[in-house]
C-alpha cells in the first residue's frame, strides 16, 4: 500500500523522509522516492524496489533542505517503475506531489492537459494532479490545491510542495488517511502513524474533505472548501508495533476490518456515473471476443479458487455460459478441453503462484484468451495475462488471505455485469439494480463488523473441538470451502465443507453428540431445503451457528443453536457478507488456541514452487 511522509523543520529532511519511510515498508511497496528543496531548488529522486534502491541512489548526492516529501508506492495505474514512482513534477518542475489512492477521471483530466500542451512522462493517476496544481496556481499554492482537487474525482491523501512557496507544506484527505504531527519548530504529515511516532506523538487526524497548511510554526487546517476549522491534538500512546496494526492486535484482523475499503477501492472508477454500467476500460477484449466465448475456465489456488468458485455462480446466472473451475495444480496435467472460444480466468492475490502461472501458460499455448484477476501490479501473472482486472485491496500482510479474497469476489461482480451488459444477457436496469446493490455492501460489512463480538463468543466454544462442518447450498456452499479452509489454515482445527443435501451420502455418521456445524442459509430459494438439513444434523446432535438473512431470526431460532444475521443484499452478492463472520471466527479461534494467528505453520504467503 502506499505510503506518505512530509516534513517541515529546522533539521536535515531526507534522513527523517527515509526513516519514516522505511517505518512504512511493512505495508507492502515496490518503489520510492523524495523530493526535497535543496538549495537548487526543488528536486526528486525516486527508484523502482527496495528502499535501498533509493538509499543506494542518495549515498551519492544526498538532496539537502530541511522540507521535503516521500513516498513509498504500490502500483495501482501503471507498472512499478522509476518514471512511475513518486513524488510526480510538473513541466516546469516547480510542482511536487506524493499521492496515495486513485483518481476515477485522471484519463479525461490527463487528455485535457494534453491538449493544452502538458506532456507526460509516466502512466499515473497522480502526474495528472501535479500538471493540474501548476496550472491551477495564481500565487497561492493552499487555493491552487483547492482549485485543483474540486477537479479529481476518487480518493487521496496529497503531500503538496511548491518551489514558489518553499516554506509551505500542503496536506489534503479525500477518502485515504492522512495525519499531520506537530513538534516544536518541526512539522509532519503521514499515511500512517508510524512513520512519525519516533518524533512526535501530537497529531492532527484529517477527516474526509479536509486539509493542513504546514509551516515551521504552526498548521492551519481548513477545509477543501476553504472554510477554517479546528481541532483537538490528538496524543498517541501506541508503541510502534501496535501502531502498525493500526491499533489491532493482529494483521489479519486489520485486514479483516479494511474490506470496506477493499471493496470501496475495487468498485472505484468501475462504475458509471449514473450507475447504470460497468465501466472496465482496462480490458482489451472486444465486444466482438466477448461475444464469441461459449465456456469459461476458472484456475486457481487455495483461496483464490474459492473466489472463482463464487465467480462461477456469478457468470453462469448473469451471462448464462458454462464455467469449469480447477485446481490450478491439476490443471495442466490433465489435458483440460482448452478451445480458442475458451476464457480461462485466473485468480491470484500474489500474481506469483506457480502453479497458477503454469495454468496460465498452458491455456495460451492452447490458444486459449486469459484474463487474470489479481491483487498485484506488475505481478508474473499481471504481466502474462491477456487481460488483467486488479483488485485494490491493497496488500496483504497477514498469510491467511481475507481482504483479498473478498475483493477477488468483487472483480467477478463487475466482471459478470460487464459480460452480461455487453452480450445483452442482462437489460440495463438488471445491472443497475445489481450495482446499487453493490455500492451497499461497504457499509453492510461495517454492521456485521460491528458484530464481531458475537462470533468471538462461538468462536471461543468450537476451539474446544477437533472436528467440525460448514455446510451450504448453491453459492453458501462456495463460501462454505472459505470458511472451512480459513479455520483449518489458523486455527489447526479440522473441519470440512459440505453441500447441505450431501452430507447424508457420506458423512452424516460423524456428526456427534456436541459436533458443531456451521451452517448458512442466505440463499431464499434453498432456505426451506437448509432447514431441512440442518435438522438432519441436529438430530445427531450437532451445535449449530446458523449464518442468516435478517428478517429470519425469529424463524430459525427454532432450528438453531445460535445465529449470526448479515443485512439483506441479493442472493448472487451474499458471500461477500457472509465470508465475514467466518474470517472472525477462524480469527477468534485461532486466537483462543493462543496460535500465531499471522503467521500459521506450513503456510506461505506467495507459494512459488509447484
Ligand atoms: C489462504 C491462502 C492461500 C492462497 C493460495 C493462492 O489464506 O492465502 O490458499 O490463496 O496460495 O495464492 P495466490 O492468491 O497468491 O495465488
Amino acid at each position: 500500500m502506499c505510503g506518505i511522509v512530509g516534513y517541515i523543520g529546522f533539521r536535515e529532511s531526507q534522513p527523517i523522509l527515509l526513516e519514516g519511510l522505511k517505518k512504512l515498508e511493512y505495508r507492502g511497496y515496490d518503489s520510492a522516492g523524495i523530493a526535497v528543496f535543496t538549495e537548487q531548488g526543488l528536486e526528486v529522486t525516486k527508484t523502482v524496489g527496495r528502499l535501498v534502491n533509493l538509499e543506494n541512489r542518495l549515498t551519492g548526492e544526498p538532496l539537502r533542505g530541511t522540507v521535503g516529501i516521500g513516498h513509498t508506492r504500490w502500483a495501482t495505474h501503471g507498472k512499478p517503475s522509476d518514471l512511475n514512482s513518486h513524488p510526480h513534477t510538473d513541466n516546469s518542475l516547480k510542482f511536487s506531489v506524493v499521492h496515495n489512492g486513485i483518481i476515477e477521471n485522471y484519463l479525461e483530466l490527463k487528455e485535457e492537459l494534453m491538449m493544452a500542451g502538458h506532456q507526460f512522462l509516466s502512466e499515473t493517476d497522480t502526474e495528472v494532479i501535479s500538471h493540474l496544481i501548476s496550472v491551477e496556481y495564481e500565487g497561492d499554492i493552499v487555493k491552487a490545491v483547492q482549485r485543483a482537487v474540486k477537479k479529481m474525482r476518487g480518493a487521496f491523501a496529497l503531500g503538496v510542495l511548491t518551489e514558489h512557496e518553499p516554506d509551505r507544506l500542503v496536506a489534503v484527505r479525500y477518502a485515504s488517511p492522512l495525519i499531520i504531527g506537530v513538534g516544536e519548530g518541526e512539522k509532519y504529515i503521514a499515511s500512517d502513524i508510524p512513520a512519525i511516532l519516533e518524533h512526535t506523538r501530537d497529531i492532527y487526524i484529517l477527516n474526509d474533505g479536509e486539509m493542513a497548511v504546514l509551516t515551521r510554526e504552526g498548521v492551519e487546517l481548513l477545509t477543501i472548501e476553504g472554510n477554517f476549522i479546528t481541532k483537538e491534538i490528538f496524543h498517541v500512546d501506541w508503541d510502534l508495533m501496535t501502531a502498525e496494526k493500526a491499533g489491532f492486535d493482529h494483521f489479519m484482523l486489520k485486514e479483516i476490518h479494511e474490506q470496506p475499503k477493499a471493496y470501496r477501492d475495487t468498485m472505484r472508477g468501475r462504475i458509471s456515473e449514473d450507475g447504470r454500467s460497468v465501466v472496465l476500460p482496462e480490458l482489451k477484449i472486444t465486444a466482438e471476443q466477448l461475444k464469441g466465448i461459449n465456456r469459461v475456465h476458472i484456475v486457481a489456488c487455495g483461496t483464490a479458487l474459492h473466489a472463482g468458485l463464487v465467480g462461477k455462480n456469478v457468470i453462469e446466472n448473469l451471462v448464462r455460459i458454462p464455467v469449469e473451475t480447477d485446481v490450478a495444480s491439476e490443471y495442466r496435467y490433465r489435458s483440460p478441453i482448452i478451445t480458442p472460444d475458451t476464457l480461462v480466468i485466473v485468480v491470484s492475490q500474489s500474481g506469483e503462484t506457480a502453479d497458477t502461472l503454469a495454468a496460465l501458460r498452458e491455456a495460451q499455448r492452447c490458444g486459449a484468451r486469459v484474463l487474470a484477476i489479481t491483487n498485484v501490479v506488475g505481478s508474473s501473472v499481471a504481466r502474462e495475462a491477456d487481460d488483467v482486472i486488479i483488485t485494490l485491496a491493497g496488500p496483504e500482510i497477514a498469510v491467511a488471505s481475507t481482504k483479498a479474497y473478498s475483493s477477488q469476489l468483487i472483480a467477478f461482480f463487475l466482471f459478470g455485469l460487464y459480460w452480461a451488459q455487453t452480450i445483452g444477457s442482462k437489460n440495463e436496469s438488471e445491472v443497475a439494480h445489481v450495482l446499487a446493490a453493490m455500492q451497499a455492501l461497504p457499509e453492510q460489512v461495517e454492521k456485521v463488523l460491528a458484530q464481531a463480538e458475537v462470533i468471538k463468543g462461538v468462536a471461543e466454544s468450537i476451539s474446544h473441538h477437533s472436528s467440525l462442518f460448514f455446510i451450504g447450498r448453491g453459492i453458501d456452499y462456495a463460501v462454505a470451502m472459505e470458511g472451512s479452509l480459513k479455520l483449518k489454515e489458523i486455527s489447526y482445527i479440522h473441519s470440512e465443507a459440505y453441500a447441505a443435501g450431501e452430507l447424508k451420502h457420506g458423512t452424516l455418521a460423524l456428526i456427534e453428540e456436541g459436533t458443531p456445524v456451521i451452517a448458512l442459509l442466505t440463499q431464499e430459494d434453498v432456505y426451506e431445503k437448509m432447514l431441512s438439513n440442518i435438522k438432519e444434523t441436529k438430530a445427531r446432535g450437532a451445535d449449530v451457528l446458523g449464518i442468516i438473512n435478517e428478517g429470519h431470526e425469529v424463524e430459525v431460532a427454532k432450528s438453531v443453536d445460535r445465529q449470526f444475521a448479515i443485512p439483506r443484499t441479493l442472493p448472487l452478492l451474499t458471500p461477500a457478507l457472509s465470508v465475514v463472520p467466518l474470517q472472525l471466527l477462524s480469527y477468534y479461534a485461532s486466537l483462543a488456541l493462543g496460535h500465531d494467528v499471522d503467521k500459521p505453520r506450513n503456510l506461505a504467503k506467495s507459494v512459488t514452487v509447484e
